[in-house]
């Protein structure tokens, strides 16, 4: 029999945990179907891999990269820990709890090279087009070779979309930012908080790149932070030169004016409003539509595509948790297309979507919604052979975390917890996160 083949779209951590996934399984003596992974950039670990470039590659893509300097991890590494592979296995050591990104890649990658899965994936091969074929019951999954230019062509009998979601920019437009005499960029567009030293700087939404990025260029010397919010303010004790007025209404010149009638002197502004799930190489039919939530539309168990069963999405959610489950997914995604979970019928796959959805409109707070993102994580576990592991505790270093966040949002990165999966405590990082300039590697990992 010919061995099925399947197609993982992108080598970011969502597809590197289905990499990983069927590799443990061939480990365990399993038969396991030809794997393809297409990425287009050079190197494995999504937004982690960082690259100076903005706008265009130096192929004509878009940059996919959201990710800048300096960039700390904004929840604590207890709660996104492999259940297969520990930090201390990785760096011989526990380290403290909110690593920068050099760190967190080097860990990604850690996994995965062990693994031995680097030869599946196929290096600056950006996917195209992806189109179902019912007479065959296969995908045609169309690519681009860049380095020799050469597009082809290859049939798959499941296809997993894990591309990501937060590297598309939703822009939106304020009347007056065509004649704003400072610049304008969008979160996925900032790379280096230095270039706002001694600037007055107004960032446009409320969550976590307007929380952080604002951050950054307060640590880094900005002269001024002021927040503009639609809904409502971040609400944090910040700091003196920080803070939080409503929407901003209209430009002019360099000043901006807001809803309340206030208005301020503005060097630069920086739209930290958010990402679109954008897929334009999925045929319409195929293409995943949802809003950035917890429960995303049309996913049997947010994985299954309820209008093709032989296609899924890794990684669609809003994320309190990230790679632990990237893992649930995988290792479920892997597990049907084993033959080992049995899919039910159309009506059942649609009818979890409207109960998922009806469970998440009913939470009432960030504490509910890490729980709820903490039970599905458990309930796809529970199904497959992927480690069972404390997710009750991963929670819990959640809300230390938020609370941690009242206390201090610019101390609560000097906080440690302890680990759900050796069971040890982080240590106190070396120096305080406001102080500690340099991210390297080296630096992080001195001590602890
Ligand atoms: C600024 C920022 C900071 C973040 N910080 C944290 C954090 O501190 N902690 C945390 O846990 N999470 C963080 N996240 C969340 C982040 O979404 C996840 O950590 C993780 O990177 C998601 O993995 P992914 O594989 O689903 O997507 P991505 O990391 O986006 O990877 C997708 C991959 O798919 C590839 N790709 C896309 N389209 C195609 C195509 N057509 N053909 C071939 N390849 C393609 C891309 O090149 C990329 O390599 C952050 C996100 C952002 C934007
Ligand atoms: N250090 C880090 O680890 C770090 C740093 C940055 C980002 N991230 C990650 O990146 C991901 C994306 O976060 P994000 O903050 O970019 O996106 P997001 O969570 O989707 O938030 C989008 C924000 O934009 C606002 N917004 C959208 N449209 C708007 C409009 N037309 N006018 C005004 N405001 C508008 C929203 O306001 P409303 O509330 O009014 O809708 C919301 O505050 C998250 O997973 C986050 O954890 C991590």
């Amino acid at each position: 029999m010919v061995a099925k083949r399947v197609a993982v779209i992108g080598a970011g951590p969502s597809g590197l945990a289905q990499l990983r996934a069927f590799k443990s399984a061939e480990e365990q003596g399993a038969d396991i179907p030809e794997i393809v992974c297409f990425e287009k950039q050079d190197d494995w670990g999504g937004l982690w891999n960082y690259t100076w470039r903005t706008g265009l590659d130096e192929y004509g893509e878009p940059v996919h990269g959201s990710m800048y300097r300096y960039l700390w991890s904004n929840g604590p590494k207890e709660g996104l820990e492999f259940a297969d592979y520990s930090f201390e296995e990785h760096f011989g050591k526990q380290i403290a709890s909110y690593p920068p990104r050099a760190v967190l890649l080097d860990y990604i990658e850690g996994r995965v090279k062990k693994a031995g899965v680097r030869d599946w994936v196929r290096f600056r091969h950006p996917v195209r087009n992806v189109e179902w074929d019912a007479s065959t019951g296969t995908f045609t999954v169309s690519a681009c070779d860049l380095v020799s230019g050469k597009d082809y062509s290859e049939t798959f009998d499941h296809v997993v979309v894990a591309s990501g979601h937060f590297s598309t920019p939703n822009v939106p437009h304020f009347d007056g930012l065509d004649r704003f005499n400072g610049r304008v960029l969008h979160a996925h567009d900032f790379r280096d908080a230095v270039e706002f030293k001694d600037k007055n700087v107004l960032i446009i939404g409320t969550s976590y790149s307007a929380e952080d990025i604002g951050s950054q260029c307060w640590k880094y010397g900005a002269k001024s932070i002021t927040v503009s919010h639609r809904t409502a303010a971040m609400g944090y004790d910040w700091p003196d030169n920080w803070k939080e007025v409503p929407l901003l209404t209209s430009v002019d010149g360099n000043t901006c004016h807001f809803k309340d009638g206030d208005h301020a002197e503005i060097d630069a502004i920086i739209l930290c409003t958010g990402y679109q799930h954008h897929f334009p190489f999925m045929d319409a039919s195929l293409r995943l539509k949802t809003a950035n939530r917890l429960a995303t539309a049309d996913l049997y168990k947010g994985v299954v595509f309820n209008g093709n069963p032989a296609l899924f999405y890794l990684g669609m959610q809003d994320q309190w948790y990230t790679f632990n489950l990237f893992d649930a997914q995988a290792w479920w995604a892997r597990d049907v297309i084993l033959g080992r979970i049995a899919l039910p019928d159309v009506a059942a796959m649609k009818q979890d979507v409207v109960d998922r959805v009806a469970s998440e409109d009913a939470i009432e707070d960030d504490y509910g919604a890490i729980r709820y993102q903490g039970d599905y994580v458990k309930e796809l576990i529970a199904e497959t052979d992927y480690p069972s592991f404390d997710v009750d505790g991963a929670n819990e270093a959640f809300f230390a975390w938020k609370k941690d966040k009242k206390k201090g949002i610019m101390t609560f990165r000097n906080n440690a917890y302890k680990s759900v999966i050796t069971g040890t405590m982080a240590p106190i990082h070396h120096t305080p996160w406001k102080d500690a300039l340099d991210d390297s590697k080296e630096s992080y990992l001195q001590n602890g």
